[in-house]
C-alpha cells in the first residue's frame, strides 16, 4: 500500500522574461506561428504598441462573458496558433477565457499595469452581467505558458492606477502571507512581494518616469500573483468583486477601500502572522501603514466609488454579502466572517 503524501503543488508559467525592454524578445516566441491572436483593449491600441496579429481590442475593463464570446469568435475565424494577451488584468483574463473555450494553443502575457500578477496565475475573473457577479476561476489549465514583463510598459500609468493596482499587488502578497491555504512554496513570493511594495509603490506613484520604482513594483505584481495563484486570495478579494459586479469599481480599488477594515476585522485571528507583515513592511502597526499608505496614494473613501447613494449601498449589502462567501474567498481568511460581519466591514469602509 502506498502511503498517502500531502503534497503543496506549485505552478509558474514555463518561462518568464523580465527586464527592460523584454517586450521586444517576443518574436523569439513566435516562430513557426502563423496567426497570433492579440488579445487587448481600445486605449492600448492607441498606444502603438500593441504587437502584430489579429487584433481583439474590445475587452472592457471588468471582461464580460459576451467579451469572450467576440474573442472566441476572431480566434476561429482567423485560425489562431498562439493568443498573446497585452495589457493590464482585464485582456489577460479574457485571453485565459478565450484560449480556455478554444483549443490548447500556447497563451503568451505581457503585462502592461503591474498589478493583477494576471500574467502568472492560473485565476480568471469575468464578469456575468445577467447575474450581476464577477465570477472567479481557477484551473491549472488557465496558467499563461509565458510571461514577458517589461516595466517600460508601465511607466506611462497616470497616478490613479499606479496607486489602484500598486495598493492590489500589497493586497495579493499579504492574502498569499496569510491564507489557511498559505503555501510553503509561495511564502518567500509573498513575502518579497510586499517588501518591493514597501520600497517601490509609493515612489512609483510620485514619479511615474522612476524606472526603478516601475520595475520593483512590475517584480512585485509578478511574484504577488505567484504567490496567490499557488496560495489563495482571501477576504479582501471575496469582498471586493460584488463592489466591481454591482458599483463598476475597478479591481484594485474595490481592494484598496477594503484593506483596512478588513485587516482590522482579520487581525485578531492571526496575530503573528500579521506582525511578520507589519516587519516586512517596516510598521510598528499595520493598521496605521495600510491607513497611511491610502492616504497618501489619495485612495478615496467607499462612499466616493458609490457615488455617495448610501441607500442603494445599504439595499445591495446583502447580496453582496451573499455573493462575497459564495465565491469561496472568504472561507481562506484567518478569521472566517459570517454575512453579518461582512455587512458591517462594509459599512466600516463605506
Ligand atoms: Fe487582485
Amino acid at each position: 500500500m502506498v502511503a498517502e503524501v500531502l503534497t503543496m503543488r506549485f505552478d509558474s508559467p514555463r518561462t518568464i522574461l523580465q527586464a527592460a525592454g523584454a517586450r521586444h524578445q517576443l518574436p523569439a516566441f513566435l516562430e513557426g506561428k502563423r496567426s497570433p491572436l492579440i488579445v487587448t483593449d481600445a486605449y492600448l491600441l492607441r498606444t502603438g504598441l500593441v504587437p502584430p496579429g489579429t487584433i481583439f481590442s474590445q475587452v472592457q475593463p471588468d471582461p464580460t462573458e459576451a467579451n469572450v464570446a467576440a474573442g472566441l469568435s476572431l480566434a476561429i475565424e482567423s485560425n489562431a496558433d498562439v493568443i498573446i494577451a497585452f495589457g493590464g488584468g482585464s485582456p489577460i483574463d479574457c485571453a485565459k477565457a478565450i484560449r480556455h473555450r478554444y483549443q490548447p494553443v500556447p497563451l503568451i502575457t505581457i503585462p502592461t499595469t503591474a498589478g493583477t500578477g494576471s500574467e502568472a496565475t492560473p485565476v480568471m475573473v469575468i464578469t456575468d452581467e445577467a447575474a450581476g457577479i464577477k465570477r472567479m476561476t481557477r484551473d491549472a489549465s488557465l496558467l499563461p505558458d509565458i510571461a514577458i514583463i517589461d516595466h517600460e510598459l508601465s511607466a506611462s500609468m497616470p497616478r490613479p492606477l499606479t496607486a489602484h493596482v500598486g495598493v492590489d499587488t500589497l493586497t495579493h502578497g499579504i492574502e498569499a502571507y496569510v491564507s489557511r491555504k498559505r503555501h510553503n512554496l509561495a511564502l518567500a513570493r509573498a513575502e518579497h512581494c510586499i517588501e518591493l511594495c514597501r520600497l517601490h509603490l509609493r515612489d512609483a506613484w510620485l514619479e511615474g518616469s522612476n524606472l526603478t520604482a516601475r520595475e520593483g513594483m512590475a517584480i512585485a505584481a509578478l511574484e504577488g500573483g505567484l504567490a496567490f495563484g499557488n496560495s489563495s486570495v482571501a477576504l479582501v478579494h471575496g469582498m471586493s468583486r460584488p463592489l466591481g459586479a454591482l458599483f463598476h469599481i475597478p479591481h484594485g480599488l474595490s481592494n484598496a477601500v477594503l484593506l483596512p477594515a478588513v485587516t482590522r476585522f482579520s487581525l485578531p485571528a492571526a496575530e503573528s502572522l500579521y506582525r511578520e507583515v507589519a516587519a516586512l513592511l517596516g510598521a510598528s502597526s499595520l493598521l496605521d501603514y495600510l491607513e497611511s499608505l491610502n492616504r497618501d496614494l489619495e485612495i478615496p473613501r467607499l462612499r466616493e466609488c458609490c457615488n455617495n447613494d448610501r441607500a442603494r449601498f445599504e439595499q445591495l449589502i446583502p447580496k453582496m454579502a451573499a455573493d462575497a462567501l459564495a465565491s469561496g474567498s472568504p472561507a481562506n481568511n484567518p478569521r472566517i466572517p459570517s454575512p453579518e460581519e461582512i455587512a458591517a466591514i462594509y459599512l466600516e469602509a463605506w
